[in-house]
């Protein structure tokens, strides 16, 4: 028993002031005091118990978190390491893919560049043999002859020049098409830049693949007039759209049909304040699952090794960066028609 509830006890029990009904009342009630006692002695040590208990799961578990938060941190910097490498990666691949294709227009390139070259090399021919012939009428004493002649030289020099010109702007929208750097927009023909692209497309593959054969139409709106754009994005948009056609009817002339014929038609369009680039092709078309995922990157249906899957992807980053849209509308087994538009402004 408690030792002061024992002292009471005590008292009480040799003390004569109580009878001895009383006594037993107040022994009884003292039993009572102490059962009450124990029971609260024995609460608050389970009380304390509980609480060093506690005390120590949430050291324990304290301990846990600052683990779990060191692993994420960890994972965290391992993840930005893998995010910084893939871009680098990406930013590569984006490179050789351009290198790739400027390979692939090489002979598209030669091609456009040998037309040129030939009426700059016969018109110099001529014009020497013209002035040979000038010079012998001086010596006649034609003077008129000799004008006549004069006149006809110069408009070869002036030939000469036009097609330098356009063997400079050949070889400078090559140089164009494999830098990396931004290019500025300025006012562009776009009838002429599609023309452009479609031709060197067209003999590019040609180069490559001596019975490949497509029609090819052309539906230029005359009244479109000038568009400020990137000229070698826009033209890479254009080439990538029309190496994309050639294969789809290419594809389905060697594999399903052989009656079938190739054709691949631009149009452009004036529409309000905005340019309409039409490439539409006759090959198998698109299937509706693969729709989808045309335009993500690195997608391709091409055998490995011979597609990057970014052709369409870099086409709609170059679009969406002129403010404009490329959509798709393609039916099975009828074909694909590719859309560009951009505002004219
Ligand atoms: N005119 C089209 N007709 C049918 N399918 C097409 C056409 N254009 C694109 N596709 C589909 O979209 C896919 C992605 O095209 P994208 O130009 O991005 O890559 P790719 O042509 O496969 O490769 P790369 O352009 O690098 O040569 C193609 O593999 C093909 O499945
Ligand atoms: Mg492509």
């Amino acid at each position: 028993m408690n030792q002061h509830l024992q002292k009471i006890f005590d008292l009480i029990q040799q003390t004569d002031t109580f009878s001895e009904e009383e006594k037993t009342s107040l022994l009884k009630a003292i039993k009572s005091a102490e059962n009450d006692l124990m029971i609260s002695e024995f609460k608050l040590e389970r009380t304390e118990k509980v609480k060093r208990t506690t005390a120590i799961l949430l050291e324990e578990t304290i301990e846990e978190l600052e683990q779990k938060r060191k692993s994420i941190e960890e994972a965290n910097q391992a993840l930005s390491k893998s995010l910084e490498e893939l871009k680098a990666t990406q930013s590569q691949l984006i490179q050789s893919e351009k290198m790739a294709s400027l390979g692939e227009l090489t002979a598209g390139i030669a091609h456009e560049i040998q037309n040129p070259l030939n009426f700059v090399n016969n018109f110099s021919e001529v014009s020497n043999e013209l002035i040979d012939e000038m010079k012998e009428e001086f010596e006649k004493g034609d003077k008129e002859e000799a004008f006549a002649i004069a006149d006809d030289i110069k408009q070869n020099l002036e030939k000469i020049y036009h097609h330098g010109k356009r063997a400079d702007a050949i070889v400078k929208g090559m140089l164009q098409h494999s830098r990396s750097s931004i290019g500025v927009k300025e006012p562009t023909d776009m009838n002429a830049l599609c023309d452009e692209y479609l031709r060197l497309a067209y003999h590019g593959l040609r180069a490559k693949d001596k019975s490949f054969n497509a029609t090819l139409n052309t539906d230029f709106d005359t009244s479109i007039g000038n568009v400020n754009v990137v000229p070698q994005d826009i033209g890479r948009v254009i080439l990538n759209l029309i190496t994309n056609a050639f294969y789809a009817v290419n594809e389905r002339k060697t594999i399903a049909q052989t009656d079938h014929e190739p054709a691949v038609t631009v149009t452009t369009r004036k529409i309000g304040n905005k340019v309409e680039i039409s490439v539409k092709d006759n090959g198998n078309g698109i299937p509706e699952k693969v729709k989808d995922k045309i335009f993500q990157p690195f997608f391709t249906t091409k055998p490995t090794g011979q597609g990057t899957g970014l052709g369409l992807s870099l086409s709609y980053d170059i679009v969406k960066a002129h403010g404009g849209e490329l959509n798709v509308v393609s039916e099975e087994g009828a074909g694909t028609e590719f859309i560009i538009r951009l505002p004219i402004m």
